[in-house]
């Protein structure tokens, strides 16, 4: 903001003097003289006029100009579409939560487009601090640019070191310590999706940890997502201590027993559906207050809300593959032994499952957990198991 104060600062100057004359040559004179400086005034008056439509003309440029030597170069006219549609140059901001999610909930009452909208899906890695999978999403990306964006939560304490040429540069969000199983998990959601929704071309929001990768190329992923007719997101009825079991009467009536749902946090869903998530202060009280540990808040809050609200856009099942075969409660994390043709044909043959209503064997687009020592094998088979 200072330097635009400055250069407004700087055109009032330029006025100011005029003023002054016109002011301290107002003492008695002689006739002639008066009618001198009375010409005088009104010529200063027209200039002054002149110059106030001028330096409005002016100021627009200089403002313009500011903008552009602070940031990238940019829209030319501060008054066409092309000013509310850009991305944030910067996806750092001083904006705090509720300020945020305010922002990012302003939705469009008119559905269609005044203008090309590519729809992007925005890439949301949830993590503590380093990304080991980097270069594999470095080789995943690469190629796709106008059709994905990037953004990082992790822990603040966390100094991130990519190199300005990594898609990861540049792409972490301001960010909040995030505990498994608290609200605070949620919060750090919540977060990515508010900053996310601030570039209005994202259209599919993917959430991601560090140990996720992905397993087809980026077209078959994308075509895969844009052309379903349901968000993916895990949400199932469970009987038993680990679903239903956690559900706290004082949450109804607005959740009942039968609404409670239960799936993993790492989900795929659309812009309608994000906003709904941001916007929300309806559910999220009732969670924090009555979903506490053994009630673990992120296997719950979203997907009890989404079916609730919007059951009809919902796949009902995750794009991640976990394996929980191994028991306890953490999935299995698999290294460099792990890696090979074998593991990758069981992860792609693990099931039927639907897309838009039809059976089908492509189920799952991602897959965690991966230590960082599996890195090399993924890198040296990619382009055999996931075909990039
Ligand atoms: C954000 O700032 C506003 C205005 O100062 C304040 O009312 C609000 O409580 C703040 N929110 C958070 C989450 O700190
Ligand atoms: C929960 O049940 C009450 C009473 O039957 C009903 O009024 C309310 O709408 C239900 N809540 C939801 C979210 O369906
Ligand atoms: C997902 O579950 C909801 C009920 O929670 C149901 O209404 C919806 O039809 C299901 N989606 C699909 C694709 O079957
Ligand atoms: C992605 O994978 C599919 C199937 O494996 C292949 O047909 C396609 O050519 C690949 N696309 C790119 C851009 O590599």
């Amino acid at each position: 903001m200072q330097p635009r104060v400055g250069s407004f600062g700087s055109l009032e100057e330029g006025k100011e003097p005029m003023v002054r004359t016109i002011s301290q040559s107002n003492r008695p004179f002689p006739l002639r003289l008066l009618q001198f400086l009375l010409l005088l005034l009104g010529l200063g008056i027209l200039f002054s006029f002149l110059s106030m439509y001028a330096s409005r003309f002016l100021k627009v440029q200089s403002e313009i100009s500011v903008v552009q030597s602070r940031f990238q170069p940019c829209i030319q006219d501060k008054n066409t579409i092309a000013s509310w549609i850009k991305p944030p140059a910067n996806i750092l901001h001083e904006m705090n939560d509720t300020e945020l999610f305010w922002r990012g909930s302003f939705v469009p009452q008119i559905k269609e487009y005044p203008f090309k909208r590519t729809p992007k899906i925005a890439f949301m890695f949830l993590t503590r601090g380093p990304l080991p999978m980097a270069p594999l999403w470095e080789r995943f990306f690469n190629g796709n640019e106008k059709l994905y964006s990037i953004y990082v939560h992790s822990l603040p304490s966390y100094q991130p070191d990519f190199p300005s040429s990594s898609v990861f540069y540049g792409r972490q969000i301001p960010s909040q310590v995030a505990e498994w199983g608290m609200m605070s998990m949620c919060d750090a959601e919540r977060r990515l999706l508010a900053n996310a929704l601030l570039d209005i071309s994202n259209e599919f929001f993917v959430l991601l940890s560090e140990a996720c990768i992905p397993l087809q190329n980026f077209s078959i992923i994308y075509r895969y997502i844009s052309r379903s007719r349901y968000s993916f997101i895990g949400s199932f009825d469970e009987d038993g201590p680990y679903g239903r079991g956690r559900y706290d009467e004082r949450m109804s009536p607005t959740v009942n027993l039968t609404d409670w749902r239960k799936g993993s946090q790492w989900f795929e869903i659309n812009r309608k559906l994000a906003v709904d998530i941001v916007r929300d202060s309806l559910y999220y009280p009732k969670f924090e207050q009555f979903c506490r540990p053994a009630c673990y808040v992120d296997e719950h809050y979203f997907p009890t809300m989404l079916s609730i609200e919007s059951p009809e856009l919902l796949a009902n099942r995750t794009l991640t593959w976990v394996d929980w075969s191994r028991g306890g409660a953490h999935p299995a994390t698999f290294g460099k032994g792990d890696i090979n043709e074998e593991f990758f044909k069981r992860i792609f043959n693990s099931g039927e499952c639907f897309y838009n209503n039809q059976p089908t064997s492509l189920c799952y687009m991602f897959a965690r957990k991966f230590a960082p020592n599996a890195l090399d094998h993924l890198l040296e088979y990619s382009s055999k198991f996931f075909g990039f």
